[in-house]
């Protein structure tokens, strides 16, 4: 099968590489960038640091601090009016998924006009728009190397997915000393999401030689520190892997795909405030267990590169492990069953038809090794509901 494998030009990865940035900027002709970041950047002081190595080095920017976790589009506007003001030729985005999402939409609707909407799938948008550099201070969504970005219409609630290389950072500074003061939780929902991005890429209906690489090269960094990282904030090569993985996975969806665990997952996020990674996280294990029969070999191989299976398991072990290792992460990692998280289970069930759709219209379903239909999600959310 063929595979167009779009990445960006620059990936600067290692401790200490932030001190880059302004030979990045340089790289690619830009000298006043407007920085895309949120207040707990700002609390931390890692966006000072930032601000610190742009001034050493003559440079100029503006700075936008405000975005939001699981950002809507009124949430950007503010920055979006602030690029048209200003002088800006480049985005830098310090943050989580959030902060970087957001940053690539900015670029987009600062450079070329119109709302979120005229911009999500199925359209494909390929005009360019101003360099982004990103900065990730988490690993997890791999947002940094992918050409996606999700924005929420705050008027639907939906999660409107955003596709194209205008959504492709031109440099990405994959550095993971800024990893080591996330919190538990947040390193535990963002390494599940790393997780399912790298085992969704590999048995994607549109895997390809090349994100099968790095899909499996993710699975096997990820899947043996995800515990060490959860325990042990301070454990630099754990979150050093965490961190490399985390791009890889990035990479290996972005030129292959997602699937139904993230199709299923974003409806749940849109609709009760779930962390992203954390829905994916609740709904992992079932979704596997489902789409097994589509793609036994593929899965076994992603156990195989967990290291929780090893070449004498037949395929058949190799999946069996798998299942017992994604509920035993899930109850390790203390991922929360979905009335605990406060999930109203009326309400579930009320909007459990019009997920389906909203899952089946993002076409993230239609990548699934095993492709169900509208009532076979129906049915997956109610398991999911009832496993707990
Ligand atoms: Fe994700």
């Amino acid at each position: 099968m063929t595979q167009r494998v779009v990445l960006p030009r620059i990936l600067e990865t290692g401790p200490g590489t932030l001190q880059r940035l302004p030979d990045i900027l340089s790289t690619l002709a830009c000298r006043n960038p407007l920085i895309v970041t949120d207040q707990v950047m700002m609390s931390l002081g890692y966006a000072d640091r930032l601000t610190d190595i742009l001034k050493t080095a003559g440079m100029t920017w503006g700075l936008f601090a405000d975005t939001e976790p699981e950002p809507t589009e009124s949430s950007l506007l503010p920055a979006v009016e602030q690029l048209r003001q200003g002088s800006f030729d480049a985005v830098v985005a310090l943050g989580g998924g959030s902060a970087i999402d957001s940053a690539k939409a900015i670029s987009v609707l600062g450079l070329h006009g119109g709302r979120m909407a005229d911009y999500k799938v199925p359209r494909d948008v390929s005009e360019p728009a101003l360099p982004v550099v990103a900065i990730p201070t988490t690993a997890g969504t791999g947002s940094e190397a992918t050409r996606f970005t999700i924005i929420t219409d705050g008027e639907t609630d939906e999660k409107m997915l955003c596709m194209g290389l205008a959504f492709m950072p031109y440099a990405a500074i994959v550095d993971y000393e800024l990893t080591l003061s996330v919190p538990a939780r947040v390193t535990a929902d963002t390494g599940i999401d790393a997780l399912t991005h790298g085992i969704e890429a590999y048995v994607s209906r549109k895997a390809g030689p090349f994100s099968d690489q790095q899909a499996l090269a993710a699975i096997a960094l990820i899947a043996p520190n995800l515990r060490r990282v959860y325990h042990n904030p301070e454990d630099r090569e754990a979150r050093e892997a965490m961190m490399m993985g985390s791009t890889l996975a990035g990479i290996a969806f972005s030129n292959a795909s997602v699937a139904l665990v993230h199709g299923m997952s974003r409806p749940i996020g849109a609709h009760f405030h779930v962390p992203h990674g954390l829905s994916n996280a609740m709904l992992l294990p079932a979704i596997t267990r489902f789409s097994l029969p589509g793609a036994p070999d593929r899965y076994a191989r992603c156990a195989r590169a967990m290291g929780i299976a090893g070449a004498e398991d037949s395929d058949d072990n190799a999946n069996d492990k798998l299942l017992a290792e994604l509920r035993a992460l899930n109850r390790e990692l203390e991922v929360p069953s979905m009335a605990a998280f406060g999930i109203d289970e009326a309400r579930f069930m009320e909007l459990r038809q019009l997920m389906a759709e909203q899952a089946q219209a993002s076409g993230s379903p239609g990548n699934n090794p095993r492709v169900p239909s509208q009532a076979e999600m129906v049915e997956l959310y109610e398991q999911v509901w009832n496993q707990e």
